[in-house]
């Protein structure tokens, strides 16, 4: 009995130490933010989640440009030829990218390599970074014969400043919000932007190391999560005739890397329709990116399991909670019903016989003979106990374990 004892004890301890250990975990990630002020990449990188941004904006593909800037299409089926084989790269390695990488993979695809977007509904970056010059806007001043005061210019110039800053952070109307860049980011991608505007006063151009996983979050959430929804199932045939777009779940699952890398860099013809034919395909050709970048996407971030982590750890007690739920729910019953076949058990549920006759006021052995609807109403409530306690750990286990492969947030 010693065993069924200490069951009780056991999910407790296991629940409080899971629970503990998730925010530990948490709590570290906080911890290193605030000491330095560039947390390590990996340790911010999110996995891609909701809908595109033009289903975001309830836009039809064929009605805005988003997405478009590379404005370059595949080849017409009479065209293609056999995907090539990609450039080799080395799969995990950090890279480094510079200012002119982030723009390329967060901005050219709306803004075009030259920043000058698709006027009127993509803007040109151009105008606001050339406002947030000191230089260009004193010059511009004195052009125009405006005489103005140096503390209302540099109020000026930083408002624009400010305003572009702002503007990436949050985005737009029709621009996407970049909660993934960080302020390091931004003052990357910022003395780039200056240099594309040809600003006299650009900043130095620096850099920024990244991981593998980070990589993959610039490209897929600056570039991909435009058109792509982040899961859903395979459009039909039909379907992507009237205009659907699979979603980046069912790209990555169902094209071997050689054909993902060639349709995103050259273009290929898709098979659509019912009778279905081939068609010259819809999506721009990234002819930008390089084959590592678009590799990159195969792997969604975040999605390892990392056992060996902190909340690895709370992750195994979660599911080990699960499972003791499941096996006392298991073990309550043939107790409980081992005591009318003599022989097994004796019939103690939680605590063991002894403290459990000391509550009833008799022996098990006693209210079975005595009182007979009591014994059963006692041995009913706990078979539905027994029954709670397995939805439990069916949503424990079921919870815990998808979220973890999903890689959400809280997930290891
Ligand atoms: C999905 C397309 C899209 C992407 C990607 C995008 N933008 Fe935009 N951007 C827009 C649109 C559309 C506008 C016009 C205003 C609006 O509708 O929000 C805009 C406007 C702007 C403006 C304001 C121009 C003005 O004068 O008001 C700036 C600056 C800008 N974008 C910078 C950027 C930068 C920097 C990036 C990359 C980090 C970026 N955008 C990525 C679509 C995009
Ligand atoms: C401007 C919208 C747009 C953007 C941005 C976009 N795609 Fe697409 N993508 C499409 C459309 C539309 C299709 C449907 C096939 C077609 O018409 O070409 C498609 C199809 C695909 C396919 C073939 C899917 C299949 O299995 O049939 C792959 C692979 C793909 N996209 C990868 C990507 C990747 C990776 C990115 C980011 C680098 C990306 N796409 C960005 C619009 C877009």
């Amino acid at each position: 009995m010693r065993k069924r004892h200490a069951l009780p004890a056991l999910f407790l301890v296991s629940l409080i130490a899971a629970a503990t250990l998730l925010s530990a975990d948490n709590g570290s990630r906080g911890r290193q933010a605030n000491r330095s002020a560039v947390p390590p990449a990996d340790s911010i990188v999110t996995p891609v989640a909701g809908p595109s941004w033009l289903n975001h904006l309830n836009l039809k593909f064929s009605d805005s440009s988003l997405g478009r800037g590379a404005g370059l299409y595949g080849p017409t089926p009479a065209e293609s030829g056999t995907p090539t084989v990609p450039t080799s790269f080395v799969p995990g390695q950090s890279r480094v990218l510079t200012g002119g990488d982030l723009y390329r993979l967060n901005c050219q695809a709306c803004h075009r390599a030259e920043g000058t977007g698709s006027p009127p509904e993509i803007k040109s970056v151009l105008s606001l970074v050339q406002g947030s010059s000191l230089e260009l806007v004193r010059r511009q001043l004195r052009g125009e014969k405006k005489p103005a005061q140096p503390a209302t210019i540099r109020q000026q110039v930083t408002q624009a400043h400010n305003e572009l800053y702002r503007r990436i952070r949050e985005g737009g109307q029709r621009m996407p919000p970049f909660a993934h860049l960080q302020e390091a980011d931004i003052d990357v991608l910022y003395a780039y932007l200056t240099e594309l505007a040809h600003n006299p006063d650009s900043p130095r151009q620096s850099q920024r190391t990244v991981s593998w996983n980070r990589l993959g979050e610039h490209v897929v959430k600056g570039t991909c999560h435009i058109c792509h929804d982040a899961v859903g199932a395979r459009p039909t045939e039909e379907a992507l005739l009237q205009g659907a777009i699979p979603s980046l779940t069912v790209l990555v699952a169902e094209n071997p890397q050689v054909t993902f890398i060639s349709k995103v860099r050259r273009g290929a013809p898709v098979v659509m329709g019912r009778p279905s034919f081939h068609y010259r395909g819809r999506m721009p050709v990234f002819y930008y990116l390089q084959d590592a970048e678009i590799a990159v996407d195969a792997t969604a971030p975040g999605t390892k399991v990392r056992w060996k982590s902190l909340s690895g750890v709370g992750l195994v007690l979660l599911l080990g909670y699960g499972t003791l739920n499941v096996v006392s729910a298991l073990a309550v019953p043939i107790a409980l019903e081992a005591r009318a076949v003599s022989g097994l058990g004796d019939g103690a549920v939680l605590l063991g016989t002894q403290p459990e006759e000391y509550m009833l006021g008799t022996t098990y052995a006693q209210l079975h003979q005595k009182n007979p609807k009591l014994d059963k109403l006692l041995v009913d409530t706990m078979l539905g106990m027994c029954a709670q306690m397995m939805a439990m750990a069916a949503a424990f286990l079921g919870v815990a374990w998808f979220a973890a492969r999903r890689g959400a947030r809280w997930a290891p």
